[in-house]
Parts: C-alpha cells; structure tokens; sequence
C-alpha cells in the first residue's frame, strides 16, 4: 500500500514509501468532475404494464421495493447508443470537445457484443481516436470502479481528461417471465468527464474504496453465453441467457457493505458520517436504502433517492442519482459528498467528492 506525501507546494510531486520501506517520486495531480451527463429511454414500464405480464401487484412492488415505474430501451437502441447520448451530454456540460478526451472507461454489463469493447464503439460515435478506450465489467459498481481507475489515471498525470461511463441495457439479459427480477432492472446511462487540475487546486475527488468477494459470484449470474456455457439451444429452452438472482442473499450483502463501504471512504480522508452533505447510495431497493441510511445515521434530507422511477439501473444508478442531485440543486460547490455502489462479484465502490463544479444550468439530458 502507498502513502503518498506531497513534498513540494504546487509541484505536483510526492514521496510514495512503501510496505517494503523503497521511497518511489509520483506525481499527484487534483481531479475534478468537469461535467455530467444522462440518457434514459423515453418507454416507461409501469408496475401496471408488469401486473399484466406476471403474476404480481403494485402493492407488492411498491412496498418491496420502492419502485413505480423503469425506463426500457426501445429495440433498436443498445447500451452503446445510450452510453454516446450521456458522453456527448457530459461533454456538453464540461464546455469540451470530444478531441480533449485521453481516456475513455465504460462500465457495464451489457455490452452491446462480447468484443469490441463498447468504449471503442462509444469512442468511434464521438470521431476520435488513438485514446485508450476499454470496457470494465463490476455489475452495479461499475460506475464507481471506473471513476476509481480514472482517477488515478489522471492523477499519475498521465492522462488530462476522462470520459467514465456507467451504461447498461439491462431489459435485454431479465427473465420476463421471472417476477422475482424483472420487476427490478431499468436501462440508463450516466457519464462523467474527470478532468486533471494543476497542482495546488482544491482537489474534487478525495478518496475511494473498491472491494470484491468473488465467493458470491453465483448469488447474482448470467449463466449462458460465455466460454463456460457457450449459447446453445440448450440454455436458451433452459432460459440461461437471462440474469439469476439469489434476492436474499444480495439484498443482506447490500446492507451490510452500504455501510462499511461509506464509512471505509470517509475515514481514508479524516472524514465521518456527519460531515457528509449528500449520499448517493446505488438504487437498487427503497428497503436496502433505508436500512443502511439508518446505520450509518444519516438524515433523509440528505440521501438521493430515485429508484422509484428509474428502478435499478446497474452501472449507470449511482450517475442519474448524481445529475439528479444537480438538476434538483441539492449538490452545490463546496459539498461533502460520497457515493457507493455494489453489485455482481460480489462487488462494492466508494467514492468520496468535495464538489467543485460551479452549476451550468442543469446538467445536460438526453432522452431516446
Ligand atoms: O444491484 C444489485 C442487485 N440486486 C439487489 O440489490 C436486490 C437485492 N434483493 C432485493 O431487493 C429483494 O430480496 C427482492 C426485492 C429481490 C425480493 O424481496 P424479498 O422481500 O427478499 O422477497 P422474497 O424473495 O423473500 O420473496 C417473498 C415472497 C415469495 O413468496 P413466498 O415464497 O413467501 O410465497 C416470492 O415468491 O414474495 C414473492 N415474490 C413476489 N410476489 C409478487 C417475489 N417476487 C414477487 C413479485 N410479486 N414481483
């Protein structure tokens, strides 16, 4: 583990000393969010459409989950289109053109193939090239895995800005016969562009904290389709091309890691619960909100709650909640404010911000 000191005021260089007692020089850039961006499918899918499709009530949606409606993607548009959508509305936001972008991560689950990685697809949608563009797979993570790994990208000072995505089409890998998933997932997008301040700025991202435990790789699974299980026609009359879900199981890991995770991020920077100003916390249920929000003892005022009418939306919830947050003029400059996902792994992310984006309007939103 490295415990970087800078040395010099406004060098933007530090001293690393190791576990194994080696000084190493590294440069510490500050990272800023520059801009945000979204793009949901403008078809809702009520707890009313999914009474007629399964058997099952608004009743219980509601009070299980919190959910009322989702937003589903039309047929012709895949979790790339989406991804483009918020990465030119981020773009947008931050006053930049797509030529400024040195790196492009997009987290998801869906992909539109296996291969090409849909951060080349995105890249390509925007007219650039000759930038790194991968794909980074961590479930409902994803979003804080990939600000994690830009972060540090740009605070190496080897890249300037970074368009970090959280996209997925969820609707295509639910059972719709399955009441208990699919009346959980929705489709959306969120991007942000991280950008490297010099050294010596008020520095916005201020800790992060990632985690698997891949003994729980089974309680939330595609089967089918991979080199284990090769699609056949076999596991599509078995129905293995659609996700497996082991609710319970999840829903006590979400709990427990919701709270840890947080208080984990928070203490990396010297900070507690109570100097937090927002959470994000990933929107997956009311239920598991709420549990962890009274753990760690937060007020309501202070937590984002969306799931209600975007359902869970995998890689790209803790991001609409984010640009929720904006659009609504609760996350202004100088706010405290952390993020936390889990998901598929099973993984967790934390990312803690001291926002320091001026408002530009609302943030820009894309709706296909
Ligand atoms: O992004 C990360 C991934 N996902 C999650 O975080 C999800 C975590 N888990 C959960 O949110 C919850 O476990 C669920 C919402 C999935 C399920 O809620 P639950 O309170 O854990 O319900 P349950 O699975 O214990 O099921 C209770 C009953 C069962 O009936 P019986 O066996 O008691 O007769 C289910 O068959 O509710 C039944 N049920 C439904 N009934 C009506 C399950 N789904 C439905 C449904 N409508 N849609």
């Amino acid at each position: 583990m490295l415990d970087l000191k800078p040395t010099g005021a406004g060098t933007g260089t530090a001293v690393a000393a190791r576990e194994d007692g080696v000084q190493v020089r590294a440069n510490v850039y500050p990272v800023q969010v520059a801009g945000v961006g979204i793009a949901i499918p403008e078809g809702r899918l009520t707890n009313a459409d999914l009474e007629r499709m399964v058997e099952t009530t608004d009743e219980w949606i509601v009070s299980r989950t919190g959910i009322r409606e989702r937003r589903i993607a039309p047929p012709d548009v895949a979790t790339s289109d989406l991804a483009l959508a918020a990465a030119r509305a981020a773009l947008n936001d931050a006053a930049m053109e797509p030529g400024e972008i040195d790196l492009i991560i997009v987290a998801t689950i869906t992909p539109d193939h296996s291969f090409p990685a849909t951060a080349c697809l995105v890249q390509a949608g925007l007219g650039i090239a000759n930038i790194p563009a991968y794909d980074l797979s961590a479930g409902c993570s994803g979003l804080a895995y990939a600000i994690d790994q830009a972060w540090h990208a740009l605070s190496s000072g080897a890249y300037k800005n970074a368009l970090v995505i959280g996209a997925d089409t969820l609707s295509r890998i639910v059972d719709f016969t399955d009441r208990r998933t699919c009346v959980l997932f929705g489709d959306g997008a969120a991007a942000l562009v991280l950008s490297r301040r010099e050294p010596g700025a008020t520095p916005g991202i201020l800790a992060s904290n990632l985690g698997a435990d891949g003994r729980g790789g089974s309680l939330l699974i595609l089967p089918a389709g991979g080199s284990r299980l090769p699609a056949s026609h076999a596991t599509v009359a078995a129905r293995q091309h659609y996700l497996q879900m082991n609710g319970q199981e999840v829903f006590k890991f979400a709990v427990r890691i919701l709270e840890e995770s947080t208080r984990r991020v928070l203490a990396k920077a010297g900070l507690t619960v109570d100097d937090l100003d927002l959470f994000i916390p990933h929107q997956a249920n009311i239920r598991i909100i709420e549990a962890a929000r009274e753990r760690l003892g937060i007020p309501p005022e202070r937590v984002i709650v969306n799931v209600d009418h975007y359902g869970n939306t995998s890689a790209a919830s803790i991001g609409l909640a984010l640009a929720e947050a904006l659009q609504e003029g609760r996350l202004r400059p100088g706010m405290l404010v952390a993020m936390t996902g889990f998901g598929t792994g099973l993984t967790w992310g934390s990312i803690l911000l001291r926002w320091t984006k001026e408002p530009n309007g609302t943030p820009a939103v894309t709706e296909r």
